[in-house]
């Protein structure tokens, strides 16, 4: 694999955390599906990478895409209405999938059938089994699927499970996670996060996943056996919440869930106590903690989904009969996310390597997702069933 060379390149020399820059001999030819407001941080992030050429992108909506490669100053790009024109005209080493939860799994599904690698942003999709169909259009395939959760790249975050892995806490029995905003019912540039068409599900998809995510990849992502689930969308739905808000009539076209919380049994005899809120009256949910035989963990309540941490963790032990707290200074964090997970994403092209996010382990997060809408449609627990990939 070719050196750096790149002086704009050297802040990626070291991404930290021991992941090295593994660059291509040649030009990746990388498309983008769904033109939206998080592809804007994909290309940027493309566009710093010197093994990289954008050529292509596809949006349902006509004219989106030329618009989008205009504003950031790319010619030349070639623009389709929707994924299968794109993935039908292309000779493509690999596509973000940049749409809306509800199209994933077919975006995701069509490219790793053409025989590319796929770098599909979270939540992984909508239901458990549109997971176990990407996941065997990715095992047929032999490409590479990453899941775009990159705040697991903060170092943060990586702390967290390396307090775990250190093996402080003893077996871990008990985590609480999740949290929510007060009033943050996402609708920065249209309904496409709160229309059931569009998002499929709400709050536990644009931010839930991302607690759930910080919490099982610090344990090592067991699998969910039982699901007690709750949904709601009081406010979503009220006249009340959207009135001093720019487009009160988007009370009328919610369809997702605002609100959810679940106790879920997994693997190795540990529970899972989740709750999280687009809008809520109270200011936090709560922090997350791990309880374990030997110690306990504090996460102050945070925007996990951005990789954040507002305030730092506390280590809680019993030394010498001593009840001792241990305050874990925050780490820095240079690098943007994004550019991590983009380059991670290339380097394991790049190595015929391995998916940096895994999708076997999102499937987990998935299926606990799935789990919550479909005991709450019922109103009693589920055991998690997942079929064979
Ligand atoms: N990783 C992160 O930090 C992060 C942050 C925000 C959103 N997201 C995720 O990114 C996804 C998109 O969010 P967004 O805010 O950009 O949404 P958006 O609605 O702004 O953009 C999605 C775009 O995809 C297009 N689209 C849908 N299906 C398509 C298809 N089959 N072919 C081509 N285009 C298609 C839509 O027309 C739309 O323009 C969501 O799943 C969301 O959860 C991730």
């Amino acid at each position: 694999m070719a050196e750096i060379q790149d002086k704009g390149l050297d802040a990626f020399k070291d991404m930290g955390e021991g992941m090295p820059v593994v660059l291509a001999d040649k030009k990746l030819k990388i498309g983008i599906i769904g033109t939206g407001w998080i592809a804007e941080n994909h290309i940027r992030s493309y566009m710093k990478m010197p093994d990289v050429e954008v050529v292509a992108g596809a949006d349902l909506i006509p004219g989106k895409a030329e618009a989008f490669f205009k504003r950031f100053g790319l010619e030349g790009v070639r623009c389709y209405p929707s994924h299968k024109e794109l993935l039908d005209n292309e000779e493509l080493d690999a596509v973000s999938v940049c749409t809306y939860n509800k199209t994933h799994a077919e975006c995701a599904i069509y490219a790793l059938k053409k025989g590319v690698h796929v770098m599909l942003e979270k939540p992984m999709c909508v239901t458990t089994e549109e997971a176990v169909e990407i996941m065997r259009a990715e095992k047929e395939s032999g490409k590479i699927l990453s899941i775009g959760f990159q705040p697991r790249l903060d170092p943060n975050m990586m702390q967290i499970k390396k307090v775990i892995d250190s093996g402080v806490l003893g077996d871990i029995y008990y985590i609480q996670t999740g949290g929510g905003r007060r009033a943050g019912i996402p609708t920065p540039f249209g309904t496409t996060f709160i229309e059931e068409k569009t998002a499929g599900i709400g709050a536990m998809g644009d931010i839930g996943c991302y607690s759930l995510d910080m919490v099982l990849n610090a344990i090592g992502y067991p699998k969910p056996l039982t699901i007690t689930g709750y949904t709601s969308n009081f406010l979503g739905t009220s006249k009340d919440y959207w009135q001093y808000r720019p487009h009160p009539e988007y009370a009328d076209v919610f369809g997702v869930e605002d609100f959810a919380a679940a106790f879920v049994r997994l693997e190795g005899g540990i529970i899972l106590d989740f709750r999280i809120a687009w809008a809520m009256h109270m200011d936090t949910p709560g922090d997350t903690i791990f309880l374990g035989t030997k110690g306990g963990l504090r996460i102050p309540s945070t925007e996990c989904w951005n990789g954040t941490l507002d305030k730092p963790m506390v280590l809680y032990q019993t030394i010498g009969g001593a009840m001792v707290e241990t305050t874990i200074p925050i780490l820095p964090s240079p690098i943007p996310l994004f550019d991590k997970k983009i380059r991670a994403f290339l380097n394991a092209i790049n190595e015929n390597g391995t998916a940096p996010i895994p999708s076997s382990q999102i499937l987990y997060n998935q299926a606990i997702i799935d789990g919550i809408v479909k005991s709450a449609k019922l109103g009693h627990e589920i055991e998690v069933e997942i079929p064979e990939i």
